[in-house]
C-alpha cells in the first residue's frame, strides 16, 4: 500500500511545494521508490518545478470532474509520476464545490489506482478549503511544513486543530506526521519561536523534526528555475544535505506509523 503524505499549511509561501518536489526526488532518485505526486493548489508550483506544462493537457481539475480518467492525467517526470494542476482548478472550483460528495471527489477519482506506486505526495494550497478537504480524505500523514517565523507558528497549531476535526468529521486515521521547519536563518527571534512552536508542539503532541532547513534562496529558486531537485543541482550544498536528513526523518515517522 502506498504511503500518502500532504505537505500543508494554510500559510503561503512557507516551503510546502519545495519539500514535496525535494522528497519526490529523493525518494525517486536515491530510494528507488515510485512517486506520485498529486499537485491540489490552483498555483501549479510544483507542476512547473517538475517541468510539467499544462496547456492543452488534463490536470486534477478534470479528473476531479470526471472529465478524464485517472490513467489520462498522470505525467512522468525525472522525480516520480505526477497530476498536475493549473489556475483551471481555480476557476472552477465553484463547479467542484457544487458536487454531490464534493470532498470525496479525489478519493473516489484514486480508487483503486494507486498500487503501482510505493509514495503518494500531495502538495496542498496556502489555504483551508475543498481541495484540501478532499486531500484529507486520502491521506494517511501529514507534514505541516512552517517557515520560522511567528505567524507561521501560530498558524501550525491551527492546522493541527483542523487536521483533527477532519479525523473526527470524516472518521479518517490520519497522523501527524510532524512539523518541518523551513528557512530557518538562526537568529535569537527564530530560536524563541521554534521554542514557542516546540510548545504547541509539545501541547498537541506533535513532534517537531530535528532536522532544520535554512534559508538558501539561489540554490532553491535556480534549481527550481531549472527544474531539478537540489541533489541534482546542488549535491554538494548544506540545504541539500539538510533536505536530505529532513526527509529520512519524515520517512521514518511515516513507517512508524505502520
Ligand atoms: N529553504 C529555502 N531557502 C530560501 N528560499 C526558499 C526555501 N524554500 C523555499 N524557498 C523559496 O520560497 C518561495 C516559496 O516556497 P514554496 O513555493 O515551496 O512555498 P509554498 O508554501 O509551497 O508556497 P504557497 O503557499 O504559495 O504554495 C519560493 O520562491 C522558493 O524558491
Ligand atoms: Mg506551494
Amino acid at each position: 500500500m502506498a504511503h500518502k503524505i500532504c505537505f500543508i499549511n494554510q500559510k503561503g509561501g512557507v516551503g510546502k511545494t519545495t519539500t514535496t518536489m525535494q522528497t519526490a526526488a529523493y525518494l525517486t532518485t536515491k530510494k528507488g521508490k515510485k512517486v506520485l505526486m498529486i499537485d491540489m493548489d490552483p498555483q501549479g508550483n510544483l507542476t512547473t518545478c517538475v517541468g510539467v506544462d499544462t496547456e492543452g493537457e488534463n490536470t486534477v481539475s478534470e479528473l476531479l470532474l470526471n472529465e478524464a480518467k485517472f490513467e489520462d492525467t498522470i505525467k512522468t517526470t525525472p522525480y516520480g509520476d505526477i497530476i498536475p494542476s493549473d489556475s483551471a482548478l481555480g476557476y472552477r472550483e465553484m463547479e467542484i464545490s457544487g458536487k454531490v460528495g464534493r470532498e470525496l471527489l479525489l478519493f473516489q477519482a484514486l480508487k483503486d489506482k494507486l498500487g503501482a506506486y510505493d509514495y503518494v505526495l500531495i502538495d496542498c494550497p496556502p489555504a483551508i478549503n475543498t481541495f484540501t478537504y478532499n486531500v484529507f480524505m486520502v491521506a494517511d500523514s501529514v507534514v505541516v511544513v512552517s517557515e520560522v517565523g511567528l505567524f507561521s507558528a501560530r498558524g501550525c497549531g491551527k492546522m493541527i486543530d483542523t487536521v483533527r476535526q477532519a479525523v473526527g468529521v470524516y472518521d479518517r486515521d490520519i497522523h501527524i506526521a510532524g512539523i518541518l521547519f523551513t528557512k530557518n536563518n538562526h537568529t535569537k527571534l527564530a530560536r524563541e519561536i521554534r521554542e514557542q512552536v516546540e510548545l504547541v508542539s509539545n501541547e498537541y503532541g506533535v513532534k517537531v523534526f530535528e532536522t532544520l532547513i535554512g534559508t538558501f534562496p539561489a540554490p532553491v529558486g535556480e534549481s527550481q528555475a531549472l527544474c531539478k531537485s537540489l541533489f541534482d543541482y546542488a549535491p554538494k550544498h548544506k540545504v541539500t544535505a539538510q533536505y536530505a536528513a529532513a526527509i529520512e526523518e519524515i520517512i521514518e515517522a511515516v513507517a512508524e506509523e505502520e
